[in-house]
């Protein structure tokens, strides 16, 4: 299964996707968590040592340009995927393997593309390789970089939003793109919810636009906090109202 979490900036992308990761794993799924973000910090939330060893960065090197005709080429990926997940992929608790590709280092040689060819190309060939396992790409807030045909390998986009109109007029223009771009599966995530209040404006929100709900996360003070510390929510408190939320909702997802 392939699912990406999108949604407008600072709504909660990479807490959901980090945790949610941790969760699917912990319940016996083998799985690949994809940092599609130019500033990337999936790796804290997935828990991952910051004194671990990091692997060697991805850069422009990893892209090749194809001649197709007199005028025109395409890029693509030179090695196949799992290699690239051999070398560049890092361990993470919870049988995760993390990949980052959004943040790529620009070669001296290449394809002489820019970094945004190679997330591209780097989340093509994640989402078309053969993947056994659930695989969570973390995605910057465009979904510029499911262009390219990729989307319909993608099974379900979650559009998370916060309890306030710009970021659910934001969650709107996600789904129609999702669902311009062939994703037919869009569902929003609720996140930071306080209130009553709160859940009730996002549900009549959503119902305006038909966007199905498919888990409401409650405001975590355990987030903020773990956040403060640099450390991942699971590890700072595996009863938090968080990861309660996103273990009922893993459970959903890999039954369904
Ligand atoms: N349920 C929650 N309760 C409280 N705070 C939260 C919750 N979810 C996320 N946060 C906080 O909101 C902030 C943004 O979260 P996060 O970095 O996950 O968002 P993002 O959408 O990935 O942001 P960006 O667009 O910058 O990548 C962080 O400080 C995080 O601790
Ligand atoms: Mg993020």
């Amino acid at each position: 299964m392939k699912i990406a979490i999108a949604g407008k900036g600072g709504v909660g992308k990479t807490t959901i996707s980090g945790t949610l990761c941790r969760v699917l794993g912990q319940i016996g799924n083998k799985v690949l968590a994809i940092d599609g973000d130019p500033n990337p910090n999936l790796s804290t939330v997935l828990g991952i040592d910051k004194d671990a060893t990091p692997p060697p960065r991805l850069s422009t090197d990893i892209i090749e340009r194809v001649e197709e005709g007199e005028k025109s080429w395409r890029f693509q990926v030179k090695m196949p995927f799992d290699e690239i997940l051999g070398t560049y992929g890092q361990n993470a608790p919870d049988n995760i393997t993390l990949l980052m590709v959004g943040a790529p280092e620009k070669a001296g040689t290449g394809c002489m593309c820019g970094s945004h060819t190679v997330v591209r190309e780097l989340i093509h060939s994640a989402l078309t390789a053969e993947n056994q396992g659930i695989m969570v790409v973390d995605t910057e807030a465009s979904l510029e970089h499911m262009k390219r045909g990729t989307s319909r390998h993608v099974d379900k986009i979650f559009t998370v939003v916060e309890p306030y109109y710009r970021s659910l007029e934001a969650a709107s223009r996600f789904a129609k793109m999702a669902r311009e771009l062939g994703i037919e599966k869009v569902e929003a995530i609720a996140n930071k919810v306080r209130t009553k209040e709160d859940e009730q404006a996002i549900r009549d929100y959503c119902k305006k636009i038909d966007l199905p709900i498919a888990v409401i996360i409650p405001f975590d003070e355990q987030v903020t906090d773990a956040d403060l510390r640099g450390v991942s929510v699971m590890d700072y408190d595996k009863d938090a109202k968080v990861v309660k939320a996103l273990e009922g909702f893993a459970k959903e997802l890999v039954m369904n």
